[in-house]
């Protein structure tokens, strides 16, 4: 496809992203330009959007550069499948190479680390089984960048999710090719948190506490709805996931195949 027929493409998606405590499941159903809306289950809509045509593909070299950034007065230990981890003092920032056709990606930051010489230790947010380098998702409460790109219509598509709960601000923006709509999820939700899901360092969410159906999506026969808690993150973060059905407006898309580079910062100014 070429770059010019980018321009004006409609587009209807819906993303689905279950998660169940430690246990992520990730389902996406990707529906092409001429779906019609109506058939979209479990109350979500279609996300309609105008996208831009300059495309730089020339050495495309089958990677998308991710600058991770820390701008926190504390220093992150930042996490990403794939990628791993680096510890980043403030102001330092990370490029990771991601492979274009990445499907549920994600980045997260952890705080209050602590790793030996062979990188095994353990953080007090965020932990990925007491490794430096992540091969596995962070426990909860983790304030979450996820991503599957170039997928339908050569398209990137992302998100900022609190259906992990919240450790640390975030924000996850596009940062080349004129496609500007990203994700800023920077409120303090660590000191608005109801007293019930507040933990050392974050802010969980319901389902980690809990773990009920309602709050965790596990009943395969009945679609969630937003619940008193995750309307708590949405009302925090309005343009982030706040539960895991949480189609109708939080998913942002930009072109892919090598089109689009992406920036995540931690603690956004
Ligand atoms: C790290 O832990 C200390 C002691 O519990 C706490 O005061 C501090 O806020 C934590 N830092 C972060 C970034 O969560
Ligand atoms: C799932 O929800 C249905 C409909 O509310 C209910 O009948 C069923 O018992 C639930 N299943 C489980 C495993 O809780
Ligand atoms: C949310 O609903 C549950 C169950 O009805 C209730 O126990 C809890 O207090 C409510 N929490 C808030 C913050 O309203
Ligand atoms: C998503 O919906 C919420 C209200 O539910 C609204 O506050 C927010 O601005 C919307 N975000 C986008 C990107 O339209």
């Amino acid at each position: 496809m070429s770059c010019a027929r980018y321009k004006h493409l409609l587009f209807s998606i819906l993303l689905l992203d279950f998660t169940f405590t430690n246990q992520f499941i990730q389902a996406q159903t990707l529906i092409g330009p001429n779906f019609d809306e109506a058939l979209l289950p479990f109350g979500s809509h279609a996300i309609t959007g105008t996208l831009s045509t300059h495309c730089n593909r020339h050495e495309f070299d089958g990677t998308i550069p991710f600058t991770l950034r820390n701008n926190c007065p504390f220093t992150v230990w930042a996490a990403a499948i794939p990628g791993g981890g680096r510890q980043l003092q403030t102001n330092e920032a990370w490029v990771i190479n991601v492979p274009s056709g990445t499907t549920g990606g994600r980045i997260w930051g952890r705080t209050n680390c602590s790793f030996d010489k062979s990188g095994r230790g353990n953080c007090q947010t965020g932990d990925c089984g007491g490794v430096l380098q992540c091969v596995t998702f962070g426990s909860p409460p983790n304030t979450l960048a996820e991503f599957s790109l170039d997928q339908v219509n050569h398209l990137d598509f992302f998100d900022v999710s609190l259906v992990d709960g919240f450790n640390i601000p975030m924000e996850f923006t596009p940062t080349s090719n004129g496609c500007s709509r990203g994700v800023r999820c920077a409120a303090d939700i660590n000191g608005q948190c109801p007293k019930v899901l507040k933990v050392a360092g974050g802010c969980n969410n319901p389902c980690t506490v809990f773990k009920t159906d309602e709050y965790c999506c596990s009943n395969a026969s009945t679609s969630c709805k937003p619940t008193n808690y995750s309307k708590f993150f949405k009302g925090q973060c309005p343009d982030a996931y706040s539960y895991p059905m949480d189609n109708a407006n939080s998913t942002f898309t930009c072109p892919g195949a090598g089109a689009t580079n992406y920036a995540v910062v931690f603690c956004p100014s």
